[in-house]
């Protein structure tokens, strides 16, 4: 049923990788393989660190696990099959394999964007009504707000798999990326790629400018509350429940923003790979070090979670 097949002749895509010279490829299957070891486990002990301590069982380190495990998704898409791809030399990606790699990737980066958001939001409720946090934050509708996340982003990414399914793809098939990539794909296309750049354009524009809003709204209204909070233990207290989200947001948003969406010039292939590398491998890598390292709760559970382990393997 893929519209696609009938028109492309194109079965197959080239990625180039990060680099095409044979010297450098076991150096760079070495530090991939080592991020994305790092990666997994990291997120994984965050989740697992969450899980296993009640005192964590609150809407915000809910949202963090499911942080974590988007996180943990999203480097899957990409480096798992560049490190199999350096490993045998081969460079091929199949058009089906090219197709759901985007639609796995969008999806991700996108519950990314929304998991941020509903996160600034807990913390909003948290520091400006505390009193009607309970409430708010009902086990209900932080289910919900997950639930909507994982809706809004797969409808993002289903939108442009479906319109690039509809897309042919002549003669031309090397993609200068290590993953298949939304904009060098429709680069290659040779039919009219107006409607995705449509959806690019208003999808990217809600994901890229109107969310961030959000959070910045967000976080202009915790700052104000926190202002007015007389004591300064009370101040740091209150900031300090913020201060790993906020790195988080930080940390996604400059290595993430004016990349993807905004689209790039032509001669910038170099910039876009360094660029794509800091936000589908090294952000989800970093991410369970802001939190673990920031946060005493956390802190508190991974040892737990070690010693725990430490005691059963003795
Ligand atoms: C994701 O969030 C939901 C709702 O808060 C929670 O029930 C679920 O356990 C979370 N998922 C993970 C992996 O922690």
């Amino acid at each position: 049923m893929k519209p696609g097949n009938q028109t492309s002749s194109v079965s197959e895509f080239l990625l180039l990788g990060l680099s095409e010279q044979p010297g450098q490829q076991p150096l760079l299957f070495g530090i991939f393989l080592s991020m994305y070891l790092v990666t997994v486990v990291g997120n994984a002990v965050i989740i697992l660190a969450i899980g296993s301590d009640p005192h964590l069982h609150t809407p915000m380190y809910f949202f963090l696990a499911n942080f974590s495990l988007t996180d943990l998704c999203l480097s899957s898409t990409t480096v798992p099959r560049m490190l199999v791809n350096i490993h045998v030399c081969r460079k091929t990606i199949t058009y089906a394999g090219c197709l759901s790699q985007i639609h796995f990737f969008l999806w991700f980066i996108g519950l990314d964007v929304f998991l941020l958001a509903v996160m600034a939001y807990d913390r909003l409720v948290a520091i400006c009504y505390p009193l009607h946090y309970n409430l708010v934050m009902s086990p209900r509708c932080c289910f919900l707000l997950v639930v909507m996340s994982f809706a809004l982003a797969h409808s993002h990414s289903l939108t442009h798999t479906v319109l690039l399914a509809q897309l042919s793809f002549c003669s031309d098939n090397i993609i200068p990326h290590f993953f298949c990539e939304l904009l060098p794909l429709l680069k290659l296309s040779c039919s009219n790629t107006y409607a995705n750049q449509c959806v690019l354009t208003y999808w990217g524009g809600a994901l890229t400018i109107l969310i961030p809003s959000l959070i910045i709204i967000s976080y202009v209204r915790i700052v104000a509350a926190i202002v007015k909070v007389p004591s300064a233990s009370g101040k740091w207290k209150a900031f300090s429940t913020c201060s790993s989200h906020l790195s988080a947001v930080c940390l996604f948003y400059m290595s993430a923003i004016g990349v993807y969406f905004v689209p790039s010039t032509a001669d910038s292939t170099g910039k876009d790979r360094v660029a794509a590398v800091m936000y589908a491998v090294v952000t989800p890598m970093l991410n369970p070090f802001i939190y673990s390292l920031r946060n005493r709760d956390m802190k508190r559970a991974l040892g737990r979670l070690l010693s725990g382990r430490a005691l059963q393997s003795s």
